[in-house]
């Protein structure tokens, strides 16, 4: 497996992160100038914040696919400019790129949670607080948190954990004026979700969205991926039950492989963890499919 760049006529590469990469006009691109990005999602797979070496057949097309619906279903504005071929994506990445708006990213990893688990509940058990936010007594894993809560975290360097931070430090980092937009979106998009995917039989306990300003009108504006199962956790809602853990159509499949006596491999340690064996790999595979077609009502070609 690959992690080098792709040669892309009228592209270069200019940034992988640990899923997606990220390509510029090159001169001579007719189409296109430098007020854009190519971002295409390979079919990496993270957990714990390491890139696994293997990877999950199809989920960059997954990923993409189910973000652009998302776009569609959104009265945000988002920076999608061109989705297909036709009006400008390679057709050696189509399907799984947008050409996007280049924004200037803001260094905040906006998260809104109607239900505790992961870090949120972790933080819970220590001080029954979320991001410092006091909760009442009495929650458990997957009680649900009404109203939803904004819990941001600061985006760390590749190889760094993200850490949760409060809503004064997001205030501090990009003025009161941003960071109240950014709160208002990240809960307006929760709540347009939540009720989206209740309709179609599945909870979203979680999400985390990316903003930028667009330099061209200085308008916030939704970038990166949205509401995929890389960035949200997806329960059935027929199989919730508060109290312990929720089977997921993320990768939870993947991370309690990884910390099964099975993979052998020690979380807490420094070393990478192991190539994934093929049935994880293809139950993985299918939690995503699921999640798409489930949400979009769509067959996943
Ligand atoms: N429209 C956009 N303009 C500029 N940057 C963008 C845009 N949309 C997404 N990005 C950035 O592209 C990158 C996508 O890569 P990916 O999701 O793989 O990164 P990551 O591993 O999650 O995190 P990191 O970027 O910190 O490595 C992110 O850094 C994201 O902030
Ligand atoms: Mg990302």
């Amino acid at each position: 497996m690959s992690h080098a760049p792709l040669e892309l006529a009228g592209w270069e590469h200019i940034y992988s992160g640990k899923v997606r990469d990220l390509y510029a006009p090159a001169s001579g691109n007719e189409r296109f100038n430098s007020d854009v990005v190519l971002v295409v999602a390979s079919d990496r797979i993270s957990a714990f914040d390491h890139i696994l070496a293997s990877e999950i057949p199809d989920k960059g097309r997954i990923l993409t696919q189910l973000s652009l619906w998302w776009f569609d279903q959104l009265e945000v504005p988002n920076h999608v400019v061109a989705s297909t071929v036709e009006d400008g994506v390679p057709a050696a990445v189509a399907g799984r790129a947008m050409v996007c708006r280049k924004l200037e990213m803001f260094p905040i990893e906006c998260i809104a949670r109607g239900y505790l688990t992961g870090t949120g509940l972790i933080e819970y058990r220590a001080q029954q607080t979320v991001c410092s936010l006091p909760l009442p007594a009495g929650l458990v894993d997957g009680s649900r948190l009404e109203p939803a809560l904004f819990t941001p975290s600061a985006k760390a360097e590749v190889g760094e954990h993200d850490e949760n931070i409060t809503f004064d430090a997001v205030v501090a980092t990009v003025g009161a004026e941003a960071a109240g937009s950014l709160r208002s979106l990240t809960l307006d998009i929760y709540s347009r979700a939540e009720e989206v995917a209740r309709g179609r039989g599945i909870i979203l306990a979680d999400t985390k969205v990316e903003f930028g300003v667009d330099p061209a009108t200085g308008t916030i504006t939704l970038g990166d991926e949205v509401l995929t199962p890389d960035s949200s956790r997806f329960w059935d809602a027929g199989l919730w039950e508060p109290g312990k853990a929720q089977p997921s159509f993320d990768k939870q499949y993947v991370r309690d492989w990884l910390t099964s006596a099975a993979s052998g491999w020690d979380k807490a340690s420094d070393t990478a963890p192991p190539a994934l064996p093929a049935d994880v790999v293809e139950r993985t595979r299918a939690r995503y499919v699921e999640a798409y077609e489930k949400l979009t009502g769509r067959t996943f070609a």
